[in-house]
């Protein structure tokens, strides 16, 4: 990797074959970065700061993906349900979020990602919801990898929007309820545009869904890992893509290898 880590540059070599790089490259992995409370808390820390150190983490995971050739990474910075947690860390997670998009936004357009935002809008500050559509405005045109932003993010209020929108198109007679298929529905999330999950990491060895991504796991692997997410490296990214490589995929056929 050229990327510099004392300047934390997005810019990667082609990937290199590895650890990490067995046969299979998952297209889309989508991570639950959880874990900077206790990350916090067991070093005598407010939560805030594990906070902090996660965004580090992060901005790692992001160079790691691109030099493993990943195409979608998907992360979970902010639940639908993060709003009950104390005023003072939700607005530091907002402060985070800003601060995220403009320090790193150009670093991304120049890396040539494209950024997505997935969640609600609704019930955010006018200035977060101003940076968010200028983050995809700014990297609409990027081919290299899609960088997608879990943020006010519940899957049941996504599937609930998406519900809403196909009910008015019956109600409107642009849609016969007889002819609903899955694709209406996938195309009516916030994920319309992004292919479903083949990996979802999530860290902290906690071992739930947590409102995330429910409609686009059908088929997902899950790994979950002990580590705590402002400890998630690159070795520990590695570990996650190792075990998604020596994982057979059936989607409900029979084994490929005829067992
Ligand atoms: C994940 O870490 C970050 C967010 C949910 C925003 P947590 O803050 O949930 O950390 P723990 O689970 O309390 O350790
Ligand atoms: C899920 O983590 C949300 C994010 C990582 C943003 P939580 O820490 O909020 O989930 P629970 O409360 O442990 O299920
Ligand atoms: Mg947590």
């Amino acid at each position: 990797m050229t990327s510099d880590p004392d300047t934390g540059s997005l810019q990667s070599a082609p990937a290199k074959r590895g650890a990490g790089q067995g046969g299979c490259v998952p297209r889309h992995v989508a991570i639950i970065m959880d874990g900077n409370g206790r990350w916090a808390k067991a070093r005598g820390l407010p939560r805030t700061e594990g906070h902090r150190h996660g965004l580090e983490a992060l901005r790692g995971a992001i160079r790691h993906a691109r030099e493993r050739g990943i195409g979608y990474v998907t992360v979970y910075s902010f639940s639908s349900e993060n709003w009950s947690r104390p005023p003072t860390e939700v607005s530091f997670l907002m402060g985070l979020l800003r601060r995220f998009v403009q320090r790193d936004l150009s670093e991304l357009h120049q890396a040539n990602i494209r950024v997505r935002i997935i969640g609600s809008r609704e019930g955010l500050e006018p200035g977060i919801r101003g940076l968010l559509d200028e983050s995809e405005a700014l990297t609409r045109g990027n081919t290299g990898m899609t960088l997608i932003v879990a943020f006010n993010y519940g899957a049941r209020d996504e599937i609930v929007r998406a519900m809403r929108q196909l009910a008015q198109d019956v109600a409107a007679g642009r849609l016969d309820p007889d002819a609903l298929a899955e694709g209406d529905v996938t195309a009516a999330l916030d994920t319309s545009d992004i292919p479903d999950p083949d990996l979802i990491i999530r860290t902290s060895g906690e071992q739930r869904l947590s409102n995330f991504l429910l409609w686009q796991a059908a088929y997902a692997e899950f790994y979950f890992s002990p580590v705590l997410w402002p400890d998630f490296d690159a070795a520990a990214f590695d570990a996650a893509l190792d075990a998604f490589a020596a994982r057979e995929r059936r989607f409900g056929a029979v084994s490929a290898t005829g067992g």
